[in-house]
This record gives structure tokens, sequence and C-alpha cells, in this order.
């Protein structure tokens, strides 16, 4: 089953039990959120799964891009991407977590294919504030798939305060061998879906509020689902990658790591330029730099002369197309290559600065903040600049 398969099935299953389809577009928070990019599905629903009703009803469904840089040093491994995308669904305030539940299992089963022997769920079972989460551990006995009760793994929230709850997470057994274990106890329990309860509201002092209107969050990471759909290990041999993979390695000959880490910061800037961000040295801007300037490192690191003109505008026009961006590709290219030559003179004056007497030995804490401030030169740029040197 195809990416595009995917989200159809996902998204007609809600749609069909009376869920509004709402478009999760760009990776910018709504005006007057603190928090730089969406980071995932809820985060731009915060105010309706508090009580405020949602001019869309209250069933919605969506597929969301998100961004997190708390996971940039992971990145090179097989799972995890700078910006991915979740599938999503709520009930504000509509029906219950039980109801969810009985609907994830029927499309995970009878939508995608997974047969019960493959799944495994956990369930909260309880700590000091809040007690064992009965509903759903009924609600899964029923079903026949297995269930292990946590503590903490099993408590959701965005942040330290606003709408949070118990979850039920739902693994998918990835074993070359029949399921073993559970999902605490053998890895190869992957998880793919949360369904949230939105039940309470945490307050500044630390205590839990019931929310008058509890609402049911769910969240799938959409890569990882067709990751297992198509069985494979690594998201990068999905079809989100096809012409990444068929095009980057013939072109820069990287090693494995370094082209998996190529090939998602430039998705990633691709995206994020594509949502209207432009390099900066403050805020998204700066998120976006680093991301360009890590992958030019990673990049350059064997052979000095790869540069980002010679990027196939196929792959521009890929993601763009994948991620709904009317941005066009011209204007990605453009901003890519500017910010490649502005970190060339960056490199420049930090290679003469550096070969310049005062830096001959050792550098101090007092040397690195003067390069950083004054010259705008990074101390992992300058680190990787002296064993050039
Ligand atoms: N908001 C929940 C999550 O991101 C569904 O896991």
């Amino acid at each position: 089953m195809d990416t595009d398969r995917t989200v159809r099935v996902f998204t007609d299953f809600y749609r069909e039990r009376g869920h509004h389809l709402i478009t999760g577009s760009t990776l910018l928070p709504p005006p007057g959120d603190p928090v730089l990019f969406t980071t995932s599905g809820m985060h731009p629903l915060t105010p309706h799964l508090e009580g405020r009703p949602h001019h869309r009803g209250s069933r919605l469904v969506n597929v969301q891009r998100c961004l997190r840089t708390t996971d940039l040093d992971e990145i090179g491994d097989s799972t995890h991407l700078t910006v991915f995308e979740m599938l999503g669904s709520w009930s504000l305030g509509d029906y219950g977590h039980s109801q969810s539940l009985r609907w994830g299992y029927e499309l995970l089963r009878d939508g995608f294919g997974i047969p019960r022997e493959r799944l495994h769920v956990t369930v909260f079972g309880g700590d000091e504030q809040v007690g064992p989460d009965l509903e759903s551990l009924r609600t899964w006995q029923k079903s026949g798939v297995p269930v292990e009760l946590t503590r903490k793994d099993n408590w959701w929230s965005n942040g330290p305060v606003g709408p949070c709850g118990p979850d039920s997470e739902i693994f998918v057994w990835t074993g070359g061998t029949p399921p073993q274990g559970t999902p605490t106890t053998d890895p190869r329990w992957v998880e793919i879906w949360n369904h949230v309860f939105m039940r309470y509201r945490r307050l500044e002092d630390g205590s839990l509020r019931p929310l008058d209107r509890p609402s049911v969050d769910t969240g799938m990471g959409l890569e990882r689902l067709v990751t297992i759909l198509q069985g494979h290990d690594s998201v990068y041999d999905t079809d989100l990658f096809e012409p990444w993979m068929r095009l980057l390695p013939a072109l820069w000959g990287l090693d494995e790591p370094s082209l998996r880490l190529v090939c998602d910061h430039l998705r990633s800037g691709v995206v994020v330029i594509g949502d209207g961000v432009r390099p900066s040295n403050t805020g998204r801007g700066y998120v976006l730099r680093r991301v360009v300037r890590r992958l030019l490192t990673t990049l350059r690191r064997d052979d000095p002369s790869r540069t980002l003109s010679d990027l196939p505008v196929e792959l521009l026009q890929h993601t763009l197309d994948h991620f709904r961006t009317s941005c066009g590709t011209g204007l990605v290219r453009d901003v890519l290559l500017e910010e490649e030559r502005r970190f060339d003179s960056l490199l420049e004056r930090g290679r003469r600065l550096l070969s310049g007497p005062r830096y001959r030995g050792p550098l101090s804490e007092e040397d690195y903040g003067y390069l950083h401030d004054t010259h705008g030169l990074p101390r992992d740029l300058v680190l990787s600049l002296r064993r050039e040197g």
C-alpha cells in the first residue's frame, strides 16, 4: 500500500464515521502560539481540546505535518525524521475513548490488514494522582488484543501545562519471528498509534483539573505506518524516499548514515522553505539555517566540491507535491543556494581567522565566545575547521 493510499484509507475511514477532514497544512502554528513549529497533530487544536467549539464540528480528522528538533541527533537512523506527518482523529467532547479504541482496532485490522496476532497495546496503570484506566483495559480485553499496564509511558501532555490525560498506545510486532515479550520488554514491538484521553488540564502548580468536556486525541506517525505496511525496516526504503534514494547515491556517493541525514535535512529544509520560512539568526529561520548547515557539513566531509547546485529539481518537486505546497521549485532552490553561498563565505572567514597566530594553541572559552559573537562562527564549525587545518 503506497503512502497516498494509506492516507486515503485513514481519512476515508473517519469521514465515513462522521469526521470532518480539516486541512492540517503548514508547519507554522497559529499566530500568538509561542512554539516555533507544530510538533504534533493536536497542537493547533489545543484550545478546542480545552473546550472551545471548533467550527467544523466535534469529530475531526487530518494529516498534519510536524517538525521536531529534539530528535536531531537521531537523524541518520532508520526511523527518525525532522519533518514528518501525523495522521490524527479527534472527538471534541463527542464519543468516548472506548469507541476510539474500537475504531482504531477495526481500521488497523480491516483497513490496513494488520492481524490481531501482530498487535499489542499498553494502557495507563494508575499513579499517585489518577487511577488505572479500567475502561480502556476492558475494551482491549474484549477485543482479544494483549494489554500491558504502565505508568509514565501511558500519560500524554504537550507541555508542562494544558490538556493531558492517560493514553493507550498500539504497537505492531516487527520481528522476523512470532511475537514475543511485551512493548516494554522487546523493542521489536514498535509503537504506531497513540489514543489520548484528554480528561484533565494541568495547572501551573502541577495539579490536575478535570475538563468539563473530555476529548479524544489520536496520532499515528505516517512514515512509520507506511514503513510497516510496506514491510521495510527503514523509512528510507519506502516510496516516500524513492526518488531520493534513486538519484542521490549516484550523484554524491555518501555512506548510508550520511546519505540518510542529507536526505532528511534537505527534505525538511524544502518543506520549511515551502511554508515561508527564510534562513536567519533567530527563531524559525535559525532552525532552518542549522538544518541546512548541518547537511552541508555532512555533504562536504569527504568532498568539499559537492554543491547543492547539483540537486535534481525532481526531488524538490516531489517533496513540494507530497506536502501539498504551492511554492515553486525555483524559489526553494534560490533560497538553498543563497544559504550555501553564505555558509561558504563564513567558512572562508573562519579559515582566515583561525590560521592567524592568536588561534594556534588550544582555544579558551573566551576565544569560542568571541568567534561566535563577533564573527558568527559556532563552536562546532570552529572545531571542524581546526580539524581541517
Ligand atoms: N497527541 C498524541 C501524540 O502526539 C496523540 O502522541
